[in-house]
């Protein structure tokens, strides 16, 4: 019944329902011995799930008409727009363009920035370059536009970003694409925590910008984290002297930032130098929202801007934000800590929701049935756990290093 290119469609990312399993443990066996991380939504110290205040009263202060009503555009609300480019390129965003162009297309969450990106740069049957360790969501994605992907290996010997694995694997397929489609996931990479020095992502650049020799280039820059980086954000790394066929979309959302995962407002920032670029991303990316989801949610796009366009409000979030990435560190802190103590392997860890510890000596289906024995829930990637720190309360934290070193040490 399916058609050609739907046939052998199958969902194999059980986040939701190792979620679903940690709840029914935590009925059974009380809250206080079981470990939920699985999910990346943040949980506080009491174990509720955490949002912001600033969010709350803002959002609740809506009219009918701003919750109800459709958006005034399919490319988002004015405002709104204006409110992105701010957020995350700085409120002095237009004197530090450096000579390119800018747009901004509302989408439904970070999920539908990128699959937007997916749906108008990858031609039928070229693969997205994805970090090999990634957001399972990108593979989905890839497959459902009609692509394939392939991936480089995020970390060298030294556990720095690694150029020379990038760069080959950017030759590579530049030779034998028209379109190359590249994904970064930075700051606070999704799973393993890893945010990028600011010479690295130069050095990306510098790669990207020699490879255009070859192809086109799309680079996505996944900021779904931003604002879990302990550093300074500065996107203007990913915008000097743009080659014409060098485009840059950084997917935004406001899932994690804002507390609100169920909203579903993001947005695509699209940055060329070239004003034939910029305007075809307008023409396709405006198509494929009218063809898909038509508009997204008038409310969650108002409440954005009164809250980032407006001085007092913008302080208050900040500090709520403060708030929580504060929460976050004391977590981190603790469990990273612990680790080095009882020599467990972690990836590199710089900022953001997730640790992800590698293993090699069992199946990882056995590694998940030997965390759920122990109450443990997390999400297991290819010959790692991946641990949500964001939701795990701090008291929980202290000894999980040693039982999950104890987990990974004994055998079965
Ligand atoms: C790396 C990464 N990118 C993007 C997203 C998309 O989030 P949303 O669609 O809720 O904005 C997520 C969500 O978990 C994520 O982990």
């Amino acid at each position: 019944m399916l058609a050609e290119h739907s046939k052998n469609k199958k969902v194999f990312d059980n986040g939701f329902q190792i979620a679903k399993n940690a709840d029914l443990a935590s009925k059974k066996y009380g809250q206080k011995n079981v470990i939920n991380g699985t999910l990346g939504i943040f949980y506080n110290d009491n174990e509720e799930m955490h949002t912001l205040d600033i969010v709350n009263k803002e959002y609740k202060n809506l009219s009918d008409k701003e919750l109800f009503n459709y958006s005034s555009s399919i490319s988002g609300e004015e405002r709104f727009i204006e409110a992105v480019k701010q957020y995350v390129l700085g409120k002095n965003y237009s004197n530090n363009l450096d000579n390119n162009f800018l747009e901004v297309i509302a989408t439904p969450g970070g999920s539908g920035a990128i699959y937007n990106t997916f749906r108008n740069y990858i031609n039928p049957g070229e693969v997205v370059l994805l970090p090999n360790y990634m957001w399972s969501s990108y593979k989905l994605m890839s497959k459902e536009v009609g692509g394939g992907f392939q991936t480089y290996s995020l970390f060298n010997n030294r556990g720095k970003f690694d150029l020379v694995n990038f760069e080959n694997s950017v030759i590579e397929l530049a030779k034998i694409q028209k379109n190359l489609v590249i994904v970064l996931n930075n700051p606070c990479h999704n799973p393993t925590g890893y945010t990028m020095s600011s010479s690295e992502v130069k050095g990306v650049m510098e790669i990207l910008r020699a490879a255009c020799s070859l192809c086109n280039i799309i680079l996505i820059n996944d900021i779904a984290y931003m604002d879990f980086n302990n550093k300074v954000n500065n996107f203007r790394d990913f915008y000097q002297d743009l080659p014409s066929n060098l485009l840059v979309i950084i997917t935004f959302s406001m899932s994690k930032s804002f507390c609100c995962y169920g909203l579903r407002v993001g947005a695509q920032i699209a940055i060329s130098s070239s004003t034939e670029t910029i305007n075809s991303f307008l023409d396709a990316s405006l198509y494929t929202c009218r063809s898909v989801w038509s508009n997204i949610p008038k409310g969650g796009m108002t409440l954005f801007s009164n809250i980032v366009l407006d001085k007092k409000k913008y302080k208050q979030l900040l500090l709520e934000q403060s708030y929580m990435k504060n929460m976050l560190k004391d977590r981190t802190d603790i469990f990273l800590e612990e680790a080095a103590s009882v020599n467990l392997k972690t990836l590199p860890y710089k900022s953001g929701f997730f640790i992800t510890i590698p293993f090699d000596n069992i199946s990882d289906e056995k590694m998940a049935d030997k965390l759920k024995d122990e109450n443990i829930f997390t999400i297991i990637i290819p010959g790692a756990i991946r641990l949500a720190v964001c939701s795990i309360p701090k008291y929980k934290i202290y000894g999980l290093a040693k039982t999950l070193k104890n987990i990974i040490t004994t055998n079965c």
